[in-house]
């Protein structure tokens, strides 16, 4: 890590892990700043839709990922100044999201805007490449994994209680197609890196993950 770069906290996993929770928790634990890298490449998969763009056409798509006019404002999400915070995280964007994600070109237009939400006093990331390719000098990597049936409850929970539509068996599917898709492709798949420590919160909560990753951070840190 450069002498005067801000500490990063890397945690990657599959989706529904629960990482959004706690890296959230995290960063504002520790008054860290925090970037849901998950949620441009849902940005990205939605810009394609709203300008009628296939997902799989990656010259298009990464000319919509370099020029994606986003603005992050507290908890909300604005494309193009249109509100989409719901809309990212629905089901079919989430799906979307994945598509673009296998388009090395849109990885690539994506790298350096990630990038950029690092400052002091630190940050703490979430996604599936964040420890191996984003912030691969992270001071402290977390790979937060779940059984996908529990991950698939907790999503089920999660639209339920938004008053969106659900089905377990369909979730599970997804989730399923989602972790396939995300860990075989061939550029930045999702994977534990060596040094990622492996943390499984199929029974463990989401507070208990947050005080394991705040120890690990003080472990780390902490002067010899
Ligand atoms: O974390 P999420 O479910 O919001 O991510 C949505 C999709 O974006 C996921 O299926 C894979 C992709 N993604 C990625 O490829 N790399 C990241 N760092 C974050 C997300």
């Amino acid at each position: 890590m450069a002498a005067n770069a801000a500490p990063v906290i890397a945690i990657d996993g599959p989706s529904a892990s629960g990482k959004g929770a706690v890296a959230q928790k995290v960063a504002r634990r520790l008054h860290f700043h925090y970037l849901d890298s998950g949620s441009l490449y849902r940005l990205v998969g939605l810009a394609a839709r709203h300008a009628q763009v296939s997902v799989t056409d990656e010259r298009r798509v990464t000319g919509l990922a370099a020029a994606l006019d986003v603005r992050f404002v507290d908890d909300d999400i604005y494309l193009d100044r249109q509100l989409v915070t719901d809309a990212i995280r629905s089901e079919e964007a989430g799906a979307a999201a994945s598509e673009v994600a296998m388009l090395p070109g849109v990885r690539q237009a994506l790298l350096e805007r990630q990038r950029a939400f690092r400052a002091a006093p630190g940050l703490v990331a979430d996604g599936r490449d964040m420890g191996s390719v984003v912030f691969p000098d992270a001071v402290v990597k977390i790979y937060l994994t779940a059984d996908a049936e529990e991950r698939a409850a907790r999503r089920y929970k999660q639209l339920i209680r938004k008053g969106m539509d659900a089905s377990m068996a369909a979730l599970l599917q997804d989730i399923q197609a989602r972790d396939n898709r995300d860990s075989k492709r061939a550029i930045a798949p999702l994977k534990k890196c060596s040094d990622a420590i492996f943390l499984d919160t199929t029974n463990l909560s989401i507070d208990d993950a947050v005080e394991q990753v705040v120890a690990r951070y003080a472990a780390a840190t902490q002067a010899p």
